[in-house]
């Protein structure tokens, strides 16, 4: 059976770390993995719009070798000109891996059903794994150790939240999450997380104040309060979160040498102010490059 990277739950803690390790080493020295998928084709399937994921899956498959093939939904039109089976099995005939971002989570776990070539997630509705990688290979690089760090997530519980809270379960990491009342991370996923977490002694809490989610904590995530596809909600969700705003006193409340990450493309003066994304604590930029060294290690551990 093949190995695929649909949620960071398909991976141990054990191969969690691993892959950061690696990340780490490939970053550190690129030229020594310059033929480590030479030849190979990662296919690039799109239903939704993106510039890092696009850019990094693109380039890492190149750094290493290998080639990248983009389709667009225009072009193969996922379900409707032709079924997911169909276009698995012709795709799993001409290329080694298929990198997926589309809507519906069951799209994504339906085309690893069916193929023997590896399938990565590049973001569902329910998560987006590889963001969580690249984020928790930031944390490390400037806290070293994760295990016992306290982080909070401020807003909207989707898809980029579900995975930070199954890789901060994994990782032994203390995670909060202040959400308004009816816009809480999926309660399945909080189960499930929370399940996890009793492994490595993580606690994950819901709750609804961003104040008492930021107070000391070592790192502060927010994302957009609109995700793609719900953009008729977005003024509506503009009042409803408007409290959820990570701003400098949002900031202050934190630990004093606490981080700001986001998975990005930001709204500033909406989910963060300018004040926040430009300070010294913002990671944001080392963040979005380690999409590329971060997807380089799962690439590497599933298509080598
Ligand atoms: N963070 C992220 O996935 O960005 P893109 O939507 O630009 O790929
Ligand atoms: N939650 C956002 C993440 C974008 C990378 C979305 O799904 O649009």
């Amino acid at each position: 059976m093949t190995k695929d990277f649909l949620s960071v739950l398909d991976f141990s803690s054990e191969e969690l770390l691993k892959t950061l390790k690696l990340a780490k080493e490939i970053k550190a020295h690129p030229g020594d993995y310059s033929d480590a998928l030479k030849g190979k084709t990662l296919a690039l399937i799109f239903e939704k719009p993106s510039l890092r994921t696009r850019t990094s899956f693109d380039i890492g498959i190149q750094q290493f070798g290998g080639y990248s093939l983009y389709l667009s939904p225009a072009e193969i039109s996922l379900g409707k000109r032709e079924s997911v089976y169909d276009i698995t099995k012709v795709l799993e005939r001409m290329v080694q891996g298929i990198m997926i971002r589309t809507f519906g989570h069951n799209i994504a776990v339906e085309m690893a059903e069916h193929a023997n070539i590896p399938i990565i997630n590049g973001l569902t509705d329910y998560t987006h794994p590889c963001q969580a990688m690249a984020d928790f290979l930031t944390i490390h690089e400037i806290k070293g150790e994760l295990k016992g760090l306290n982080v909070a997530y401020i807003g909207d519980g989707n898809n980029v939240t579900h995975s930070l809270m199954f890789a901060a379960a994994r990782f032994g990491v203390n995670m909060t999450v202040a959400s308004p009342l009816g816009f809480e991370p999926n309660a399945r996923a909080v189960l499930l997380a929370k399940q996890e977490a009793k492994k490595t002694g993580a606690k994950i809490n819901i709750i609804e104040d961003p104040w008492e989610a930021s107070k000391n904590t070592d790192v502060i995530f927010t994302d957009t309060w609109t995700s793609m596809g719900q953009e008729e909600e977005a003024a509506m969700r503009r009042k409803v979160f408007s409290k959820y705003q990570v701003n400098d006193a949002m900031m202050a409340n934190a630990d004093n040498d606490a981080l700001f990450l986001h998975c990005l493309p930001a709204h500033r003066g909406e989910e963060v102010t300018d004040s926040v994304i430009d300070s010294k604590a913002s990671v944001v930029f080392q963040e979005a490059e380690n999409r590329l060294h971060a997807q380089k290690a799962i690439m590497y551990q599933l298509m080598k």
